[in-house]
């Protein structure tokens, strides 16, 4: 059932291409228009919206990060990203022209599910994006997007993250389209890069040997840094969450503007620290990122970089150079994690782990 694979998890990574392109099936509808079957809620109510409150817990919180930047730059909608745990008791300002997006892979997180609760008692339209059907929180919501990962039984999630992802661009362009915030073809053009990703995906996989040797060499360490900027941010927190829960390694994620502000102090020797390279598009944030890198090198880090391809100006920075398909900034945590997932999998494999099975963890947290 593992299909040849040691881990359950290590099966789910390889099976990201089909799920992403699985959670893309049947979505653009006559004219090219962008269909959300599930969604039931009418141009009228989207319209109206004056603010996204995005609400999850661990993985699917990083999710929603990644939907932030995507939904306010196609739409133009102010976002929120909260944890569930936090939302319900800090007396949050909601009311009927929130959409409440609540992001579950199980959809049966308590604090999630209680989360939504509150949020229903306020007026707040509620969205799931949600990939087991039936369950509590789309049962309970105004509306869902269900992924379709097909089920994750690793307790670490993989697949359901990047079609967790798949579903909050989704979202962010049906957003836009009814509030008229991008054209017809522009969607189109970033409809046609997502259909591309589970192509991308494949091609990081295709490095998987060369990214497991790197962990190997790993199995010394006693703590391990992810730097990323901008959408990268929330893939070094995911990158730096998979490692903890799998390798149970002290591992942090920091934005790599944040460095100087506190983090770079804990760079010494030797610490391998992991980082997300934004595109060479964004001129910008890949210079900034550039020096950041540069910092930390300086004071003795080895460097791992997720940098794309084609990108020669991080050479001279990278100790290690994990390469990724050029693809756009907002879109770039679909390639960028896959590497990241693979690392922690074959370190906690490395270190004699039960991958699948870490300690102290289940696969869905029904107590708050
Ligand atoms: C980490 C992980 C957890 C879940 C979190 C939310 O690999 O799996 O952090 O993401 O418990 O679970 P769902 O998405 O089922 O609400």
């Amino acid at each position: 059932e593992k299909d040849g694979h040691d881990w359950f998890m290590r099966k789910e990574i390889f099976e990201q291409p089909r799920a992403v392109a699985d959670s893309l099936i049947g979505r653009r509808g006559v004219g090219g228009l962008l269909q959300l079957d599930e969604m039931r809620l009418a141009d009228e109510e989207i319209r109206d919206l004056d603010k996204i409150i995005i609400i999850a817990c661990g993985t699917s919180f990083y999710a929603g990060m990644v939907a932030k930047y995507a939904i306010e730059h196609w739409t133009r909608t102010p976002v929120e990203v909260e944890l569930a745990s936090e939302f319900r008791y800090r007396d949050p300002i909601v009311d009927h022209t929130t959409l409440v997006v609540a992001i579950s892979q199980s959809g049966e997180t308590a604090d999630t599910l209680q989360a939504i609760r509150h949020a229903k008692s306020q007026r707040a339209k509620v969205l799931a994006i949600c990939n087991t059907n039936g369950s509590s929180i789309p049962r309970e919501s105004d509306a869902v997007i269900y992924t379709h990962a097909g089920p994750e039984i690793g307790v670490a999630s993989t697949k359901g993250f990047l079609t967790q992802l798949v579903a909050c661009y989704l979202l962010a362009l049906y957003v836009a389209q009814v509030k008229g915030t991008r054209y017809g073809d522009e969607i189109n053009e970033i409809m046609g890069q997502l259909e591309a990703m589970p192509g991308h995906v494949e091609t990081v996989l295709e490095q998987a040997e060369s990214v497991y040797e790197l962990a190997r060499a790993h199995v010394d360490a006693r703590s391990v840094l992810f730097l990323g900027r901008h959408a990268g941010y929330p893939v070094a927190l995911e990158g730096a969450l998979k490692l903890k829960e799998l390798a149970y390694l002290h591992a942090e994620g920091f934005a790599a503007g944040e460095l100087k502000h506190g983090p770079i102090a804990l760079v010494e020797d030797g610490l391998p620290v992991l980082c997300v390279v934004p595109p060479r598009g964004r001129d910008q944030l890949h210079g900034k990122m550039l020096s950041g890198i540069q910092e930390v090198r300086a004071r003795g880090a080895r460097t791992i970089c997720l940098a794309e391809e084609g990108d020669e100006k991080i050479v001279p920075y990278a100790d290690h150079l994990i390469r990724l398909p050029e693809v756009p900034v907002l879109l770039q945590p679909l390639v960028a994690i896959v590497p990241l997932q693979l690392f922690a999998c074959e370190l906690a494999s490395a270190l004699g782990h039960d991958v699948d099975q870490p300690r102290n963890l289940a696969k869905s947290v029904t107590v708050e």
